[in-house]
């Protein structure tokens, strides 16, 4: 499974880039309206960082302006995908989209059925998400792993992409559940990092290596003899 990161922050993207976990990003509306300065730029600089699929979204309702503002949102970066918001309109601009030859994220799907449709609209990735179904009482795992089931069956190719993921089981859970993708916000990144064995366990290391000062020296002088011969 590969991880995009979801966010409008050129700053979160940089830090979590720097790990090489990074295979793609996602931004929505409302992620564009938290982020500062100019959303064009700051979606470009992501695409620049990531160096993969960086989803733009279309803001329109109607498939005529939809398809006017995907093709306008992929002239930002070679790697921009156009989002497109899952509906009757949608389904309409995504085939259009991709008659044309662009590539299209279509969001805001929920169930298998939906993902049916966008699939055969021509979507490259279906967002499927799964935060906003725990939020009204509906299994999104069970969800997914359908949506999983129905599009991996589907000859169009088009990719799964765990969405709305709000904790890092979200996030096990796409990945066993078969998601192509999943798109994990920053903070979400970052409470991955995180447990308590691996934090007591670095802090045991590094009491041990200091009971023997030798070792340190042996390590140093290894460093400095290696970048002598480099
Ligand atoms: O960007 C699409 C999706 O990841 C949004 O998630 O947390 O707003 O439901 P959320």
């Amino acid at each position: 499974m590969k991880l995009f990161i979801d966010t409008g922050s050129v700053t979160e993207v940089e830090e979590v880039a720097r790990w090489g976990v990074l295979a793609g990003a996602t931004t929505n509306p409302s992620l564009l309206a938290k982020a500062e300065g100019d959303a064009g730029e700051a979606i470009k600089r992501i695409a620049e960082i990531v160096g993969g699929p960086t989803s733009a979204e279309v803001v329109s309702e109607d498939p005529d302006r939809m398809v006017e503002e995907g093709i306008a949102v992929r002239t930002l970066h070679e790697n921009i995908i156009v989002k497109v918001p899952f509906g009757p309109a949608g389904l309409e601009a995504t085939a259009r989209l991709r008659e044309l030859g662009h590539p299209v994220n279509m969001t805001l799907v929920f169930s298998a059925a939906q993902a049916i449709l966008a699939a055969e609209a021509g979507a490259t990735y279906i967002s499927s998400f799964l935060g906003r179904l725990d939020d009204i009482g509906v299994d999104s795992e069970y969800e997914l792993r359908e949506i999983v089931e129905a599009v991996h069956e589907n000859s169009s190719g088009a990719q799964v992409l765990a969405a709305s993921t709000r904790s890092p089981l979200h996030v096990v859970k796409a990945a066993t559940a078969g998601a192509d993708v999943a798109t994990v916000p920053y903070k979400v990144l970052k409470q991955m990092l995180n447990h308590p064995l691996t934090d007591s366990g670095n802090a045991g290391f590094a009491k041990d290596w200091a009971t023997k000062p030798e070792l340190a020296e042996w390590l140093n002088g290894l460093v400095e003899q290696s970048k002598k011969n480099a």
